[in-house]
This record gives C-alpha cells, sequence and structure tokens, in this order.
C-alpha cells in the first residue's frame, strides 16, 4: 500500500475515485481481522449514513499490538522523552507495551468496566497515557480523552455529555517548570458527574491527592493484582472506538465519534504514506494525545504500522528553545511533526537554539493544525530540515479522522503554504455560498467532500442531528468542512482559515459563542462578542468585546482580570482573550444579529474599511468602538 513514485500516487488516486470499494478493501485486506467484512461501504450523505467494512470483525489493539509481536516484540514502540531532561528517557518495547496494555485493560475490567462502556481520560503525556487509550481498545470501552488544560467545567460537560462511567487520570502533571494538580481538577469536575463509578489515579507528582473511599483507587496497586493476559474483544468494524469533543459554532462542544475499522485503516494509510515511514524510523509527532493529532499519529496510526513513536511530555521552550532539537538530536528523529504556532514561537528565538544540535537524523519535517505562512515555512525548511527534508504542510480535521490533503514526502512537489494535493480516497470540491460547485482552476470557495472516506465522523455522540446539521446540511450531499480553501493554477489547495465562527488558537479549535458564553457568566457583563484576529505566534488571538452594567471607567484592569479568570474556570486557559475591549453597544442589525465582519475588521487594526454599514440598527455604536481605546489584556 506504500506510493513511492508521483505516477504510483496519481495511479491510486485515479483508482479510488473509479472504483472506491475495490481500492480500500485491498488495503484493508493487509490488516488483521477475525471475520471478513460484509460490504466495503454503505453510505448516503443526507441522513448521514457512512459504514466502511460493516460486518468485518476486529480488536484495532491487535493489529497495533499483537501482530507486531512476532517479529518486532523487542523494538521500540514508545519512546518517552520527560518534561525534565536530566531524567531518564522511557523506552516501551511492543512486547512491553503488549503487557501494560493487557495489564490496565484487566484492570478497566476489574474495575467494572464493559464493552460499550465510555471512559474519560485526563492525563499528562506520559506513557501511561498511551496505555490507556489502547486498554481501552483492548475491552471494546470507548474513549473520550479530555486535553489537559481543560478546566473542571468542560471535563464535567464532556464526562456528562458521554455518560462516562470511569476517569482516568493523575495526581498531578508538570509541564515546563510548572505543576498542575490533575486529580484536584478532576475531583471538582466530579461534584456534577453522577455517572462515574471509579477514578484511577497514576502517581506522577506525588503531589497530595485526595482519594475517596470507594470510588477512587491507584493505578499502580491495581496493576499488582491483575495478569498481562487479556484477550482482545471482538469488535465490528462500525462499532465505536473513541468520542473526542471538538468546538464549533455553537456553545456547546460535540462528541466526534469514531468507530474502529475505517479508523484504523485510514490513519495507518495515511501515516505510513504521508510520512513515508520506513521500517526502524523514530517518529516524533509533538501535539498531545488529547487531541485528534495525538490519537491519529502519536498512538494509532504509528503502532498499526510497527512504527517507533515518540512522546514527548513537556513544552518547546523549557528549560529552553532549544527543547525539540534536543530531542531530535538525541533519539535521532527522522520525522518531525509540529504545528506552525510551535514553529512560529521557536522562530521568535532566532537560530541560536538550533546552533550546535545534530539534526541530520531527520528526513521528514510536518506541519499541522492551521496555516503556515510563508515565512514559519522557510524558517523551518531552512534552518530545520536545512533544505534537504520535504516538508508535508498536513491538512485535516478532529471529523476525518486523518489528514486529507498534504503532500506525500519526497514525492510530491510542495510549495510553501500549500497542503497540495488530495490523498487517494479524499475528493475535494469547493463550492460557493449557494453550493454551486466552482471548477477549474485559480479559483477559490468552500471546501467541501463529495465522498467519504475511512476515516470520516460516523456522528455526534448522542446527537446525530446535530451531525447532519452541523456537516451535511449547509450543502446538499456534501461534506461541509468549514474552511476556506483556493486550488490554484496547478490544481494545488491551499487552506486559508475558517469561514464560520471558529478560531484556531495555536491550532486549536475555539469556538467564538463557547467563549461568549463564558465571559458572559461573569457578573456585571450583560454581552459580549468574541472574534479572532491575526496573532503572530498563535495564528489567531482571541478579541473580546465586552458590555458591562456599570461604567468601568476606573476599575478596567481589574475586570479584565476577573474576566479571564472566569474563562479559566469555564473552559480553561486555552481559551481566555488576548485583548478585551469594552464597549457600550456591540453593531446589530436591525433583526439583531451581531455583524461580527465589522468587529473582526477593527480588531485586525482596519477601522477604515468597515464595508457596509447600512443595515445597522445604530451606526454610532460602530464610531464608538472604534474611538475607544483599545489596552491589551493581561493574563
Ligand atoms: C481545523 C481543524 C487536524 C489536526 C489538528 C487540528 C485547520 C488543520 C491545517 C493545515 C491549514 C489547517 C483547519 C481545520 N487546519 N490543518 N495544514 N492548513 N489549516 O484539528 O482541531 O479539528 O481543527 O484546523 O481550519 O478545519 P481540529
Amino acid at each position: 500500500m506504500k506510493i513511492q513514485t508521483f505516477d504510483q500516487y496519481q495511479e491510486a488516486y485515479r483508482q479510488s475515485v473509479e472504483d472506491p470499494e475495490n481500492f480500500w478493501a485491498e488495503i484493508a485486506q493487509e490488516f488483521q481481522w477475525r471475520k471478513p467484512w460484509k460490504r466495503v461501504l454503505q453510505w448516503n450523505f443526507d441522513e448521514p449514513s457512512i459504514k466502511w467494512f460493516e460486518g468485518g470483525k476486529l480488536n484495532i489493539t491487535e493489529n497495533c499490538l499483537d501482530r507486531h509481536l512476532k517479529d518486532r516484540a523487542d523494538q521500540p514502540a514508545i519512546i518517552w522523552e520527560p518534561n525534565d531532561p536530566s531524567e531518564p528517557t522511557v523506552t516501551l518495547t511492543y512486547q512491553m507495551l503488549y503487557d501494560q496494555v493487557c495489564r490496565f485493560a484487566n484492570v478497566l475490567k476489574r474495575n467494572g468496566a464493559k464493552k460499550g462502556d465510555r471512559i474519560c481520560i485526563y492525563m499528562p503525556m506520559v506513557p501511561e497515557l498511551a496505555v490507556a487509550v489502547l486498554a481501552c481498545a483492548r475491552i471494546g470501552a470507548i474513549h473520550s480523552v479530555v486535553f489537559g488544560g481543560f478546566s473542571a467545567r468542560s471535563i464535567a460537560d464532556r464526562i456528562n455529555d458521554a455518560e462516562c462511567s470511569i476517569v482516568v487520570t493523575s495526581d498531578g502533571a508538570v509541564r515546563g517548570n510548572k505543576v498542575i494538580p490533575m486529580k484536584d481538577t478532576v475531583d471538582d469536575a466530579l461534584i456534577a458527574c453522577p455517572s462515574v463509578k471509579r477514578v484511577i489515579v497514576l502517581t506522577q507528582t506525588r503531589s497530595a491527592v485526595s482519594m475517596i473511599k470507594g470510588r477512587d483507587v491507584w493505578w499502580e496497586t491495581e496493576m499488582k493484582q491483575v495478569t498481562s493476559e487479556c484477550p482482545a474483544e471482538e469488535m465490528d468494524a462500525e462499532d465505536m472506538l473513541f468520542i473526542l469533543y471538538t468546538s464549533g459554532s455553537t456553545g456547546k462542544p460535540k462528541g466526534v465519534v469514531h468507530t474502529c475499522g475505517g479508523y484504523m485503516v485510514f490513519t495507518a494509510y495515511t501515516f505510513q504514506n504521508v510520512f513515508q515511514y520506513e521500517l526502524g524510523d523514530v517518529h516524533f509527532c509533538t501535539a498531545d494525545i488529547g487531541w485528534i493529532t495525538g490519537h491519529s499519529y502519536i498512538v494509532y496510526g504509528p503502532l498499526a504500522n510497527g512504527a517507533t513513536t515518540l512522546l514527548f511530555e513537556g513544552v518547546p521552550t523549557w528549560p529552553d528553545a532549544g527543547r525539540f532539537w534536543d530531542i531530535v538530536d538525541k533519539h535521532k528523529v527522522n520525522i518531525l511533526y509540529t504545528a506552525p504556532t510551535a514553529i512560529r514561537s521557536l522562530m521568535s528565538f532566532g537560530t541560536e537554539p538550533v546552533e550546535g544540535k545534530d539534526l541530520s537524523s531527520l528526513k521528514v519535517l510536518g506541519s499541522v493544525g492551521e496555516p503556515i505562512n510563508e515565512e514559519a515555512w522557510h524558517w523551518y525548511d531552512d534552518n530545520i530540515g536545512k533544505n534537504r527534508c520535504p516538508i508535508v504542510d498536513t491538512w485535516w480535521q478532529t471529523e476525518t479522522g486523518g489528514i486529507l490533503i498534504s503532500p506525500i514526502a519526497g514525492i510530491t512537489k510542495t510549495k510553501p503554504t500549500y497542503a497540495t494535493l488530495p490523498l487517494p480516497g479524499v475528493q475535494p470540491i469547493l463550492v460557493d455560498e449557494n453550493g454551486v460547485e466552482i471548477e477549474g482552476n485559480g479559483v477559490s470557495g468552500n471546501l467541501c467532500m463529495k465522498f467519504p472516506w475511512p476515516g470520516i465522523l460516523r456522528t455526534t455522540y448522542g446527537d446525530h442531528e446535530r451531525c447532519r446539521q452541523t456537516y451535511f446540511s449547509t450543502y446538499k450531499g456534501l461534506y461541509f468542512t468549514g474552511d476556506g480553501c483556493l486550488r490554484d493554477e496547478d490544481g494545488y489547495y491551499r487552506i486559508t482559515g475558517r469561514v464560520d465562527d471558529v478560531l484556531n488558537v495555536s491550532g486549536h479549535r475555539i469556538g467564538t459563542a463557547e467563549v461568549e458564553n463564558a465571559i458572559n457568566m461573569h457578573t456585571g457583563v450583560v454581552e459580549s462578542a468574541v472574534v479572532g484576529y491575526p496573532h503572530d505566534i498563535k495564528g489567531q488571538g482571541i478579541y473580546a468585546y465586552v458590555i458591562t452594567e456599570s461604567d468601568t471607567a476606573h476599575e478596567e484592569d481589574l475586570i479584565r482580570r476577573d474576566i479571564l479568570a472566569t474563562v479559566s474556570r469555564i473552559i480553561g486557559p486555552i481559551a481566555k482573550p488576548d485583548k478585551i475591549q469594552f464597549v457600550r453597544g456591540l453593531p446589530k442589525t436591525r433583526s439583531g444579529k451581531i455583524m461580527r465582519r465589522i468587529l473582526r475588521k477593527i480588531a485586525e487594526g482596519d477601522t477604515k474599511n468597515l464595508g457596509d454599514t447600512s443595515t445597522l440598527l445604530d451606526p454610532n455604536v460602530v464610531e464608538d468602538i472604534k474611538q475607544g481605546v483599545l489596552i491589551e489584556a493581561k493574563a
């Protein structure tokens, strides 16, 4: 299934469009199935109903672990680089990972978990996080990993939405020079989570935690009670594998659902091809497992290929801005997959932290999460890849499960800032506002997909109608990505950013409505409107316009600080506005809709070209906002 030349790419692409079922069936045959599927694909985008390999029986962990034991038991599966570089690296071979996963799977069973149960995982980037994820998959429990930066309230919302019965967490976490209390946050969340019967706590920081009798147990103690023998649960290809919450244009995050068979085939196929992984290579994806990038390209994609995947606990700038390069040097990393925001942040330290680091092991560089600007692309190419490593700018989404548009490393000719061409099986289409296809090259429009690929989301947990409305109803018969996109003269795709009310802050998706809801919960706030604005490092920053009950003139700084604390509490620090401007009114149409276009312009610093303001209820409001002094929110 590995594409080795551009001709082969074109041939695979042609086959995948002409005969998708046979194309994917051939790829799927390379995996271990307990029973063959009955039909490769059944679909309609109207309900939507999408089924890949239905009737096929498998367990994804047999494909990620068991089947590698014969040839690669002693090969590193996971290399763990701790936050503190003076602490020892941990290497788990395939045999060791297999043993730990089976043991923890038995721990889950011992604590009442069964196939179909939902389990929330809220952990730092330690090997046990990957173990917990795989252990769920082993017994057919559905994991819902919540990123460690989310607040108690966000955890509670996610636990309740999925009615999780178990939470797996750690006492604390270390990131850079900060110690973060994980269990405390979980405890706060669980005050409002009646479905949770058990909390399994990993010892990580040895910080003091309260352990509630009858509910909380220690990871280490439990692991001693079980054996490393745990037969894998037989799953249908279309049984749920996991839920991962992501933001949209409404206030409530959605639980994106992926299933076992299609997701496995798609992440494994894209991993091998996009990065051109060769056995023995060390793959370093810097994302957190709490995001889809970590699910697909730290855990499942690499392990399904028998790869060595590097898991890093810390942050790129601690103890200094050379940390990534130290890791590349130390572990002889061959593939580095990171986000534009990290590149831009490291860029701001100059090239000094790169000097003297041996980066000669690198073969392929990857970028993901947001549009990469030209300057960052070249900096990455010149200083990290030394102009000899192809850069794969991979475009995809939580909902797509894996990469859809990307160069194939060393095979597709790259072009800075372009995600280039669709992978085999991916059929992009650009449409205008009315859903009319925009054909030809040198055009731009809204990016949709007209045919399913095996990794596409199946539903949003507990609310299928929401899935239909969000992704399949804007344009009939199409999956709508929410992104704007241009297709240039060469037919290359360049993603220009979201066209909905979703922000991309440091590669993290945040809904403006969510941030507004959080701000509005603060006492004294009457109304708020949140927009994105260009930010040098984060890509987009969060700009909030806030109306308060009383005149705030002499205590603006205090209120600003309090609002930030409220947003942190409600969503998490990642959603804190970068700028807060207090205003007396918001620009609204006569029907009461906030005209965000105007607010975006002002936030960008462009107060001259506000476009048509004739539909505004009160044009004076805009003048007021423009005059308003803009003081940056201090974190
Ligand atoms: C949104 C999806 C998919 C992994 C991480 C983010 C933006 C993602 C690119 C790219 C331009 C990109 C899109 C997309 N995005 N990759 N290579 N170039 N934009 O996952 O949180 O689901 O966000 O990230 O706007 O819709 P996510």
